[in-house]
């Protein structure tokens, strides 16, 4: 990232007042003034310094995060926020978003809400503009914002295809779309796709899913390579099963969801699923300057499933 990253130790009493209020709206994500923050986000981010290196501060960055109402999302939310980053909420789920928002907040964080559908490219265009405006910015865009199906080909209707299609790719796409020029421009970006297992190897009973996903990781290495002289870095994520509401949903779509809990388990080397934080951790190595040369990866955090079986 070629925009300024102040350390922690260079944070100390940004904006005086140690209050959100400029954080609150689009001026979090906007301006190269002084950066809005309270003093207990300072402390927090202050908690992940070793000795006096800091390691994956986001102190001073801005991001949004799509689908940031649940599951990983939210847990990349409070993660970036405890790091130091404003942190712009999307979602189209209103309550979902807000909820969000009133924790970080709560803790001390610095969030802001947009209710927005990604597959809407309009509207996609719009929030960019939004967040720029003439002389804001965006340092981390995170595509998380995802859905699923279950089924063979024989199981899924094009329809269905079509509607993970929307989300899925053409999500990412339309966010990658609208904010890439303006990181171009400032020779910074860094943006993280939520892509799945799924993207790298097939899973059973998951078509569309599945299609969709390793078209994410296409899509991730592509822009990579396109934007790597340009100050551009893409990666994408690619975790094993998660323990979210997104699994909850697709185990309801089973005959028998206990079963199928532990089936899900087991395809972990681990045993287990992951908690939506042990993502998180691995979107802040890659939202951190730490992670600099680092681009066009599909990062596997699977416990395990695709070491073999
Ligand atoms: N949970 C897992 O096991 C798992 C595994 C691999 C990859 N993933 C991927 O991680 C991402 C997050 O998954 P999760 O488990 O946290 O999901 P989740 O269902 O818990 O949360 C997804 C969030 O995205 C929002 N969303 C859905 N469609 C949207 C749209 N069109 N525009 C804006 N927001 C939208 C939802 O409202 C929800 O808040 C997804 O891309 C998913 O495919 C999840």
């Amino acid at each position: 990232m070629g925009r300024a990253c102040e350390s922690v130790d260079r944070i100390p009493t940004v904006c005086g007042s140690g209050s959100l209020p400029c954080a609150l709206g689009v001026g979090a994500l906007g301006g190269d003034e002084p950066r809005c923050g309270s003093d207990k986000v300072a402390r927090k981010a202050d908690n992940l310094r070793v000795g006096r290196v800091s390691i994956f501060s986001l102190a001073g960055k801005r991001a949004l995060v799509t689908g940031a109402g649940s599951g990983i999302g939210e847990a990349i939310v409070k993660t970036f926020a405890a790091a130091g980053a404003a942190v712009m909420v999307v979602d189209v789920n209103d309550a979902a978003g807000r909820q969000t928002v009133e924790k970080v907040n709560a803790d001390g964080g610095e969030a802001v809400f947009r209710q927005m559908d990604v597959s809407d490219a309009a509207a996609c265009n719009h929030l960019a503009s939004e967040v720029i405006g003439s002389d804001g910015r965006l340092d981390i865009l995170v595509n998380n914002a995802g859905i699923g199906h279950v089924g063979t080909i024989l199981q899924t209707e094009g329809d269905d295809l079509d509607r993970l299609y929307r989300v899925n790719v053409r999500g990412i796409f339309n966010l990658c779309k609208a904010f890439l020029p303006h990181m171009i421009e400032v020779s910074a970006g860094n943006i993280i796709n939520l892509a799945s297992i799924g993207g790298v190897v097939a899973v059973r009973d998951r078509l569309a899913y599945c299609t969709t996903k390793f078209a994410v990781v296409g899509l991730t290495k592509s822009i990579a390579l396109d934007h790597a002289k340009q100050g551009i870095r893409c990666n994408c994520i690619c975790p094993g099963r998660v323990e979210t509401p997104f699994v909850t949903a697709r185990l309801k779509e089973y005959a028998d969801p206990e079963a199928a809990y532990q089936k899900m388990a087991s395809t972990q080397a681990l045993g287990r699923m992951a908690k939506p934080l042990e993502i998180a951790h691995a979107a802040l190595y890659l939202a951190a300057d730490e992670s600099s040369f680092v681009t066009g990866t599909d990062f596997l955090i699977d416990g395990g499933w695709s070491a073999g079986k």
